[in-house]
């Protein structure tokens, strides 16, 4: 295949060279998926390039994505309920399974994810040992993805940008995820506490305040400092293929980390809870705290609130966005995320496409790109793993 590689421009910040040479790597070396949507049994070997999927609608690409997802905390990119995910056609009793060998900067580790039997969950293994929780996975295999129904992001509920937030978290505070579980169900407990009991136990109370005021601080603080990182990353400085933004996060604790120290944030916090607990119960719900965040994105050049940007402009702003966290983890992590880019390259200009290119190429980044069109990944040469998909069968097209 033809090689035409463009000058590689040295990253500001790129992966820390190895003693041997090559940049450090994160990346699936081998994937296999059982009775997931689908695949029924499947394997593909890897090397650290870009895995580049194409193939016909309903061929099974962005099932791949998912399946890689998986390997990371949370409800994987489609936030499917997990039974869904099991093939429809499996034997009675038989739940999906991702299984993977990860290349790390520290050495490979073997991941695996299952469905429990007869549960919603999914139980996870790190080199064969069963994880407490998936929280693990946050630190081991950092991934950030990009799919059509973000496109939306910006004009969508908070909810939606909070995630995307707190997965570019993960690869920065292994313990994002466990914090944010944490803080979740000390908040589900104090709302069924307040709805259920005209006159809760306030030991109980209290301690479930100091449980969301503890966490919620650590939440608050932690996407904090990755948005001024982001906001200082040399990547977003200029205007480039990829416009400029201009990052903050709207939220009361947040913003009182901004002025004073985190355990003054933290006392306010858990203060605040106490004080709000009739207005809290009569609206169901916590009215403050760190799930009321959100992440705020200005078009830098255009003063524009990225909800009123261009589809284009938009995705131009969120593929920024990811790059530039990409090149901050790899500069203190040592190697970039996984990127998981479903139907990305078909909805850039051909400049941009470029430019998404050889900035992952520069990165060292294991990008996962899926799309109908080969066409569009054919300047990616040698430079990527090329596999075709159809009907759930993948066979790589390389050479
Ligand atoms: N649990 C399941 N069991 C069996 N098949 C499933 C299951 N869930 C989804 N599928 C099927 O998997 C197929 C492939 O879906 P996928 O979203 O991966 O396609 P795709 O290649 O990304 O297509 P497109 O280009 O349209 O995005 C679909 O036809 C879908 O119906
Ligand atoms: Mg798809």
């Amino acid at each position: 295949m033809s090689q035409d590689p463009m000058p590689e421009q040295a990253p500001q910040s790129g992966p820390a060279p190895s003693p041997s040479g090559p940049p450090a790597r994160i990346a699936l070396t081998r994937l296999t998926l059982t009775e997931f949507r689908c695949y029924g049994q499947l394997r593909i070997e890897l090397d650290p390039r870009p895995v580049v999927l194409t193939g016909p609608n309903g061929a099974g690409k962005t099932n791949l994505l998912e399946a890689v997802s998986f390997l990371s905390p949370g409800r994987g990119l489609r936030r499917a309920p997990l039974p869904e995910v099991t093939r429809r056609q499996a034997a009675e009793g038989k739940g999906w399974a991702v299984a993977a060998q990860l290349l790390t900067p520290t050495g490979e580790i073997a991941l695996g994810t299952e469905l429990e039997p007869g549960e919603g969950r999914r139980a996870v293994k790190i080199d064969g040992r069963p994880a407490p929780s998936q929280t693990a996975l946050g630190a081991r295999a950092p991934m950030v993805w990009l799919t059509p129904q973000m496109d939306r992001l910006f004009g969508d509920a908070a909810s939606q940008r909070r995630r995307f937030l707190d997965r570019l978290v993960y690869g920065f505070h292994p313990d994002h995820a466990g914090q944010l579980a944490a803080y979740e169900r000390a908040m589900r407990d104090r709302n069924r506490l307040l709805k259920d009991s005209p006159r809760p136990d306030a030991a109980w109370l209290t301690a479930l305040e100091d449980a969301m005021a503890a966490a919620g601080a650590a939440v608050a603080a932690a996407r904090r400092e990755l948005v001024a990182r982001l906001r200082g990353a040399e990547s977003l400085m200029v205007d480039g293929p990829f416009p400029r933004a201009d990052l903050a996060i709207d939220g009361r604790i947040e913003a009182w980390l901004d002025d004073r120290p985190a355990v003054d944030a933290e006392e306010a916090f858990r203060r605040l809870l106490c004080d709000n607990r009739r207005i809290d119960a009569a609206a169901g719900a916590a009215t403050e705290g760190p799930h009321r965040s959100d992440l705020s994105v200005h078009h830098r050049s255009k003063a524009m609130p990225a909800a009123q940007c261009s589809t284009g402009e938009q995705k131009a702003l969120l593929i920024g966005i990811v790059l530039a966290n990409a090149r901050l983890l790899a500069g203190e992590r040592g190697a970039p995320p996984l990127l998981l880019l479903d139907e990305v390259a078909a909805h850039l200009d051909g400049t941009r496409r470029a430019a998404l290119y050889e900035e992952i190429l520069a990165l060292g980044a294991q990008a996962w790109m899926t799309g109908t069109d080969t066409a569009l990944f054919a300047s990616l040469g040698d430079r990527a793993r090329h596999f075709g998909v159809d009907d759930a069968r993948v066979t790589e097209q390389n050479g």
